[in-house]
């Protein structure tokens, strides 16, 4: 690595061409990166800094609080704007945009998860922070402060992870960048360019509780893995789940496998556990950056026209060919065709079996 000693913000300045606005863009990036720092500070302070433990409160999602998840929003909130270049701010614990009144047409709107997978925080695992950013437009059409645009539209996204080091994920549309905190020189140092998830896996992720209220595709997948090396796959796989996507998600960039949150049934109203705008863009946006994909498995995530800020979601990510397998039996769900999954005696492997 000695050769490729490139930090975060020589990393943007570098890069910097390709920004419609370079000297906003990094600005605004530099704001998320201090964020970040801030962050993972009060994180590994742990009980010492007595920032853990949960509120009295309850957010928008209607989920306790934790003291983290308001302390890390303040900070991101400040960070933001700060410097007058954000119009428009959303995030995971605020119901309403915060818009922000110095400069109503700052370039810019940013979605973010200040604190991603919270209740992990008590327990010392892996958190992170997700954002997400978008070019701002006022909604011409209507009173809402801002245009939703789907996630194909983001011009950069991207994570911190609060791990056992500090690593910084980046897109900006062009390959998904990582960056590693030094805390000797107190910089994100370029530890892995240009990320390309691994197509070949034995990986999955997903929360095998929920498994009754799983719709069929899902539950034809989850099961073929668990038959491994005797079943459909004809290999064996292994489940990983940390309950926060962020640390999900980065072992998938790193050695391949596939992140489900599917819409399930458990409450049936709620189109999924996770978020369109803050958790499953900017994830997806760095999924397909690292030549990986991200579906609801009807739909490209990217292209999903977004209804609302706090929209829920369903959420496949990771490996290519993983995620169109998936894909492709939710298609053969749709069209009546997933038959023979049904039935044990018409199984591809089963004692009917085609071939062997
Ligand atoms: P958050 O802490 O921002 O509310 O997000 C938690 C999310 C996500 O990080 C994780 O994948 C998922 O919720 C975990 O859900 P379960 O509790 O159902 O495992
Ligand atoms: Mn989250
Ligand atoms: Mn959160």
């Amino acid at each position: 690595m000695e050769t490729e000693k490139i930090d975060l913000s020589n990393f943007l300045l570098k890069n910097s061409t390709s920004y419609e606005d370079p000297k906003s863009f990094v600005e605004l990036m530099m704001g998320i990166i201090d964020a970040s720092n801030l962050i993972s500070t009060l994180i590994s302070n742990g009980e010492i800094g007595g920032v853990l433990g949960n509120l009295p409160t309850t957010n928008i999602q209607g989920e306790t609080q934790k003291k983290l998840d308001v302390l890390s929003n303040d900070i991101f909130i400040e960070a933001l704007l700060k410097n007058n270049l954000v119009s428009c701010l959303i995030s995971e614990e605020n119901e309403n945009p915060i818009t922000n009144e110095y400069n109503p047409s700052g370039p810019y709107t940013v979605f973010f998860d200040p604190l991603d997978g919270s209740s992990n925080i008590d327990v010392n695992v892996s958190v992170g922070s997700i954002f997400s950013i978008f070019k701002y437009k006022k909604n011409s059409d209507s009173n809402d402060i801002v245009t939703l645009d789907p996630g194909r539209e983001q011009i950069a996204a991207g994570y911190a992870l609060y791990g056992p080091s500090t690593m910084f994920v980046l897109s900006t549309g062009k390959g998904t960048h990582g960056f590693t905190f030094n805390s000797d020189s107190k910089k994100f140092i370029l530890t892995h360019p240009n990320i390309t998830v691994p197509i070949e896996t034995h990986e999955f992720s997903i929360n095998t509780s929920n498994e009754r209220f799983w719709n069929p595709p899902i539950s034809r997948y989850i099961k073929e893995c668990n038959d491994g090396e005797i079943g459909e796959r004809d290999k064996n796989f292994n489940m990983r789940w940390t309950g926060s996507m962020v640390a999900d998600v980065h072992r998938i960039l790193m050695r391949g496998g596939i992140f489900m949150y599917p819409k399930d049934s458990k409450v049936p109203e709620k189109a999924g556990r996770l978020r369109l705008m803050y958790e499953a863009n900017p994830m997806a946006f760095l999924m397909e950056q690292a030549r990986g994909a991200a579906s609801t498995g009807r739909e490209k995530l990217l292209d999903i026209i977004p209804e609302c800020f706090h929209q829920r979601i369903s959420v496949i990510m990771g490996s290519k060919e993983e995620v169109d397998r998936v894909i492709r039996y939710y298609a053969e769900h749709d069209d009546g065709k997933d038959f023979e999954y049904k039935s044990p005696l018409f199984k591809e492997r089963s004692l009917f079996q085609k071939s062997d």
